[in-house]
């Protein structure tokens, strides 16, 4: 009996250097996939796919796909080893050959309801791109361009922020109906989501996102970070530090629980700061950020190091590595998918 196939897809729009909540929100739930030897990740940077809501600004995308290959690096995701590959989006064809077959399984209807879509619509204006619809279609394609056969014990994961999580329904969804209506060609994807699935932005109003200006930058300097961090917002009917609060709407307290080492100390912290005092202990919410800045400039350093080591390293060399193995899978199965369609011409296609 041959082993289960086990593989990890997953990716990132390239529009940008990476912020803590890609890195609370994902790249927890990479570091550890990438662990298992008998898992085959494949990081995805997905350029194609930052088209879509940035076709005016091919040159930033182009920036960006290293920018976030240096962030990864930068993070510990270990591009060298076997079972680790960076894969660059725009450079598997068969890939965009899937995304044509599968959006023949889709309805429009389908398209349309998809709660994530229907947010981003809101930022995106009145009149987005086709591209832009069919994005979620065109995701599903990402994630089966390496999907092993529909066998049980086979695995495809797929590790993600929670907003992810309709775009993996809807996958699910495809993959079944395909296999169904054609043949058993895709094994249907399972999502993966991590204790924090998303973080809120500095201003602790919405997500983290750099457009919205409430962003800490793995790639903050130090001097950056504990700006932002001074700045953060905190609970306005706080005036004095004796004031009870409350730690559940204070972004401080969300980013001191995802990346404070001590979390016990952290707990008591919450317990004054709700009662505003405890047998004559206060807190104060500058104290608090003073704590965080230190905090998340501890957890950055390495990093930072890190980044420096790998501005130099040969970056084509390396997501060349790792997109002619998602090449070499994603032609098989698009072979098995064509055939199931009843388009296995292979005849014809002699160059
Ligand atoms: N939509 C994802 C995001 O915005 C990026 C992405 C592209 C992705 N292709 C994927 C995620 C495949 C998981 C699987 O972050």
């Amino acid at each position: 009996m041959s082993e289960a196939v086990r593989r990890v897809l997953t990716g990132m729009r390239t529009t940008g250097a990476l912020h803590l909540g890609h890195y609370v929100g994902a790249l927890t739930l990479w570091l550890e996939a990438q662990k298992d030897p008998n898992l085959e990740c494949f990081f995805l940077l997905a350029d194609l796919q930052a088209l879509t809501t940035h076709a005016d600004r091919p040159e930033l995308i182009r920036d960006s796909v290293r920018q976030v290959t240096l962030d990864w690096m930068a993070v510990g995701l270990e591009y060298w080893k076997p079972n680790v590959n960076f894969v660059l989006q725009s450079q598997v064809p068969a890939r965009g050959m899937l995304f044509h077959l599968l959006s023949n399984v889709v309805r429009w209807s389908e398209v349309e309801r998809n709660p994530t879509i229907k947010e981003e619509l809101k930022s995106v204006g009145g009149n987005p791109s086709a591209g832009f619809m069919v994005y979620v279609v065109d995701q599903a394609a990402d994630i089966y361009m390496v999907s092993p056969p529909n066998k049980s014990g086979n695995q495809l994961l797929v590790p993600v922020g929670a907003d992810q999580l309709p775009h993996l329904n809807d996958a699910r969804m495809w993959a079944r109906r395909f296999n169904r209506d054609y043949a058993p060609v895709f094994r249907p994807c399972e999502g993966q989501v991590g204790k924090v699935g998303r973080l809120v932005g500095t201003d602790g109003d919405s997500k983290m996102s750099k457009s919205l200006g409430n962003a800490i930058m793995l790639s903050d300097t130090p001097e950056v970070v504990t700006e932002k961090v001074m700045g953060m917002f905190t609970d306005p009917n706080r005036i004095h530090r004796t004031s009870p609060g409350d730690p559940e709407n204070n972004p401080v307290f969300t980013y001191l629980d995802a990346f404070d080492p001590d979390p016990e100390q952290i707990q008591e912290f919450k317990s004054i700061y709700r009662a505003g005092e405890i047998n004559g202990v206060s807190i104060g919410d500058v104290e608090l950020k003073r704590r965080l800045a230190s905090v998340l400039n501890d957890f950055l350093n390495p990093i930072r190091e890190k980044r420096h080591e790998v501005v130099r390293y040969d970056l084509e060399g390396i997501l060349q590595k790792g997109t002619a193995r998602a090449n070499g899978i994603a032609n098989e199965v698009l072979d098995r998918a064509m055939e199931a369609m009843h388009l296995g011409f292979k005849g014809v296609n002699k160059q």
